[in-house]
């Protein structure tokens, strides 16, 4: 149980606002990892969700909607009260979302710097923004405090979890108000992406202030310790911090900075009911063996590479052709970032081109979606395919991986895996191999085709077995431990 009341803080509220014909809003649950994750654990918490609401055209006055009664996403459960709007200009809000977050520190953390602009009007723009979600912030805390001050709970304190690389340095700005109103919390974050090495941090001309944002946090969680050590690193080397790297701990200006690996989980039991009810979207294709992608569309994602890999596949095994076909699902990402829009063309013309190439009357090998598909058919969808490519060039952890193996009720599948996923590093039953080696990589999917039925079995459960002890409730009490915001069976905070 946790003690004290939570609120957590993301770029992205779990949800969109869409805008109806009659000017009212509706939610439509949002995409990625983070969401997925998280959503969960602040409903049951009853905690507070900060976050941008997706639209612009959102007047501050407008209240937010309850979720449709027909809803069961797992974000659902939160009601409106639970959800604080960050409003940010258009302007501003383009430098900073589609500027600094996803055209400067994205590809700069999954160590692709040439796909990197480095402007300072956007990073600047990224600092007004952290400030405006930090006094968001600030204005919540105030007012749980004051509650829980008008209550006589003087000694319960809130917990404040910030996310991911869109909000790196809010918390200079919370440290220092709290130090000057003598506001209490527990300051935590996490990093859904990965933690470069500093050869790749000091390209960026501001790394210092990220750094000393990240450590005026109370603790910083990372998925692996591969990430820990990197930022460990940095912060010994740029800012000439003490560290302890056994212990993970950085100190800087008398304080100590606590940072663990926590690697993140799924809801397992939850995809696990939606594979055993989910109908059969592949039951007219039964004689084909479908090997599935699902992917915000995204170059980090190794999508070119995979579909190339996928060709080279028809190409070695003729064999295959009319037996076997992937379906690619692709989600529709950050399309007003340029390299996204030419990903997407890239994606169109080459899937076109394969089609072309070897598509018969009654069969194509490439089935490709661009749109988002609900939790309940993505089940379905993994259960039934045979085979899933996961196979980016540099991912933080990757849930898809995990949720195709929890799915997998049925006669097993293979998955197949990226070591420069995070999750590569855990899943070993996975059958693992470089996305850059297109031919290994065509070999492993012929690998993963003709395997027997008893390696199947045995690979899958192993890897079932870990990702439900390793579920997203694990993981969450293991965050909230490891900031200190658990009770322990007398009471007291861990
Ligand atoms: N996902 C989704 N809608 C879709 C397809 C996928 O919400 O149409 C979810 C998917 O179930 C997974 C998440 O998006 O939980 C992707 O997380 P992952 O860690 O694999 O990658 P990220 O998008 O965070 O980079
Ligand atoms: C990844 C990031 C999240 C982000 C998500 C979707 O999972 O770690 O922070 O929310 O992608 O991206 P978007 O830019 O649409 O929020």
């Amino acid at each position: 149980e946790i003690n004290g009341p939570l609120i957590v803080v993301s770029n992205r509220l779990p949800f969109v606002l869409q805008r109806k014909s009659d000017g009212t809003f509706v939610r439509k649950q949002s995409a990625g990892g983070l969401v997925t994750a998280v959503a969960p654990v602040v409903v049951e918490c009853k905690g507070l969700w900060i976050g941008w609401s997706g639209t612009h055209d959102l007047d501050p006055e407008t209240a937010i909607p309850e979720a449709d009664p027909s809803d069961n996403a797992p974000t659902a459960g939160l009601l409106s009260k639970q959800i604080i709007p960050v409003h940010i200009d258009r302007k501003e809000f383009e430098d900073y979302y589609n500027g600094c977050c996803n055209g400067t520190i994205w590809p700069l953390f999954h160590s692709m710097p040439d796909k990197a602009v480095f402007q300072a009007h956007t990073w600047k723009a990224y600092c007004t923004v952290n400030s405006k979600f930090a006094e968001s912030t600030l204005n919540a805390l105030r007012s749980i405090l004051a509650d829980l001050d008008k209550n006589g709970k003087t000694t319960v304190t809130p917990v404040v979890w910030i996310h991911d690389y869109q909000l790196m340095v809010a918390a200079t700005h919370i440290r220092h108000k709290c130090d000057e109103e003598n506001l209490r919390c527990r300051l935590g974050f996490f990093l859904h992406i990965p933690f470069p090495a500093w050869d790749l941090i000091r390209l960026f001309p501001w790394d210092d202030q990220i750094l000393q944002g990240m450590l005026a946090f109370d603790f910083v969680g990372f998925h692996i310790e591969d990430y820990c050590l990197n930022f460990i690193d940095c912060c010994c080397r740029r800012l000439g911090c003490r560290v302890d790297r056994n212990s993970m701990l950085v100190e800087l200006a008398g304080r100590t900075i606590h940072v663990k690996a926590l690697p993140i989980g799924i809801p397992f039991e939850r995809f696990v009911q939606l594979a055993q009810t989910a109908p059969e979207y592949l039951k007219d294709t039964e004689k084909v063996k479908v090997i599935i992608g699902v992917d915000r569309l995204d170059y980090t994602k190794g999508l070119v590479h995979r579909i190339k890999a996928f060709e080279r596949l028809l190409e070695n095994h003729p064999e295959y052709l009319e037996k076997v076909s992937l379906l690619q699902i692709s989600v529709p990402s950050r399309t007003d970032v340029q390299e996204y829009k030419q990903l997407k063309d890239e994606m169109e013309q080459l899937i076109g081109r394969i089609n072309g190439r070897f598509s018969q009357p009654n069969w194509s090998p490439i089935r490709y979606i661009y749109g988002c598909i609900s939790q309940e058919q993505l089940a379905a969808l993994y259960r039934d395919a045979a085979v899933a490519l996961v196979t980016p060039l540099r991912d933080g952890m990757n849930l898809v991986a995990k949720e195709y193996v929890a799915c997998q009720i049925r006669e097993p599948g293979v998955l197949i895996l990226s070591p420069f996923a995070g999750a590569g590093g855990m899943m070993h039953e996975a059958l693992l191999v470089n996305p850059y080696e297109l031919d290994e990589a065509a070999k492993t999917i012929h690998r993963a085709l003709a395997m027997p039925l008893d390696e199947r079995e045995l690979r899958m459960t192993q890897l079932r077995h870990r990702e439900h002890c390793l579920d997203v409730n694990y993981w969450m009490s293991s965050c909230l431990s490891a900031m200190g915001a658990l009770k322990t069976e007398d009471g007291d905070v861990d």
